[in-house]
């Protein structure tokens, strides 16, 4: 009796034993999978999306973040286990030094998402909660292509937008999936539409899938144009694409400011009036035309003047004075001294070259250089103006930033 009672005790004893291991060893993969130098090509290679937490162990917005993210990757797991889907990973930086240098980690923490194997232009910098993250995975996996049921339904598409338009004959085509890929990389850049069968036939000879481009005639100067490459290359469909999708002249919002000041170069933002087309038209004409060589230097924005009137504020001006032209260089704002002056040739490029020369800087300590004519009003303040975009760039109250400011 009593040893049949003590061999039930030892087996319930080992029985909690083993649960306790499992509990503390925690032997399943649960949270996000660690990332090292010898895994990550298979990871990225094996998986559609791969979400990333590159982190430090002392930096302590990284700390704060781990337990989170590793509450939505087992969330993630749950909603979506079929294998090859997403994953939730994470890099310690420290120990993968070479990872963090591959993937330009210059804060912690920094979270990308990886589509296909291709780094996306835009990191995750919203809300650092579990039902956040889960809710931006489920957004990154829908569907990016929307379907058409009629031709009519092409005339009333966005004009603001930047448009991809495929006319195929069937969906289970090896092309369509081509263009699928290529639009779930460049989702958050262009709107991607697709017809098929009858739908799209009228638009392309049998057999043989047409896509075009449409562009955002609310803001460019772009031409219609149809692709004439291989629609089966994934390499050469993505290029043809990026090259329409990701555009010279960008609005910037305060959704986007943060990632624009991380680029690291300096700000030619034209300020106009939210129902001002034609100065931003004219802008983009003028960089496309003249100013294209210079866009490793500067980087080319428009923003509205009533979204950012903090700014014109900042240079003496408001929404009366709009459109104007202005350089934030993260240090100081420079007004562009004629908006008019934007239509003769060579005013902008020698406003971007005085920036970088050091004129525009002296020109308000010391008047303007060399032409001998005097300040007259004097009303000159002896410093530019204070950059106004350096504060929306990423904070120290949300990264531990590993480079000093811009
Ligand atoms: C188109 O690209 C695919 C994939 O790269 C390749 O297999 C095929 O041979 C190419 N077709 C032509 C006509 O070049």
């Amino acid at each position: 009796m009593d040893s049949l009672r003590i061999a039930a005790n030892v087996k319930h004893i080992f029985l909690l034993y083993i649960w306790v291991v499992y509990v503390v060893f925690n032997p399943t993969d649960s949270g996000a999978v660690q990332i090292t130098q010898q895994t990550l090509a298979s990871t990225l290679a094996s998986n559609e999306l791969v979400f990333i937490n590159f982190y430090a162990e002392w930096c302590r917005f990284s700390n704060i973040l781990m337990p989170t993210f590793d509450e939505a990757a087992d969330k993630v797991q749950e909603s979506f286990s079929q294998p090859g889907k997403v994953v939730l990973a994470k890099v310690d930086c420290d120990k993968e030094t070479e990872i963090a240098s591959q993937f330009h980690i210059t804060k912690y923490p920094t979270l990308k998402i990886i589509r296909n194997g291709q780094v996306a232009k835009r990191e995750y910098r919203g809300q650092r909660s579990s039902e956040a993250f889960v809710s931006y995975i489920k957004g990154q996996l829908e569907d990016p292509i929307k379907e058409f049921s009629s031709l009519e339904e092409l005339l009333k598409l966005d004009t603001n937008k930047r448009i991809i338009i495929g006319y195929f004959d069937a969906k289970d085509q090896k092309e369509y999936d081509t263009l699928r890929k290529v639009a779930t990389n460049l989702k958050e850049d262009c709107q991607f539409h697709v017809g098929f069968g009858d739908v799209s036939k009228q638009m392309h000879p049998p057999n043989q899938p047409i896509i075009v481009y449409r562009p955002d005639t609310e803001r460019s100067v772009d031409l219609d144009e149809t692709y004439t490459g291989n629609i089966t290359s994934f390499d050469e469909l993505f290029a043809w694409c990026s090259g329409r999708c990701l555009p010279l002249v960008r609005e910037i919002t305060f959704e986007n400011a943060e990632e624009l000041t991380e680029e690291g170069l300096p700000f030619l933002i034209l300020f106009h009036h939210p129902d001002d087309k034609t100065s931003i038209k004219k802008y983009n004409e003028i960089v496309q035309t003249q100013l294209i060589e210079e866009k490793s230097n500067i980087n080319f924005l428009t923003a509205d003047g009533f979204k950012f009137a903090h700014p014109l504020h900042h240079l003496g001006k408001g929404e009366a004075d709009l459109p104007l032209i202005a350089i934030d260089s993260f240090r100081h704002m420079y007004l562009f001294s004629n908006y008019k002056d934007m239509d003769t040739p060579g005013k902008l490029k020698q406003f971007i070259a005085d920036l970088y020369s050091g004129k525009l800087h002296r020109e308000f300590h010391y008047g303007p250089d060399g032409d001998g004519t005097e300040n007259e009003k004097g009303t000159k303040p002896t410093f530019p103006p204070e950059s106004s975009f350096k504060k929306l760039a990423p904070s120290k109250n949300r990264y531990t930033l590993l480079k000093e400011e811009l």
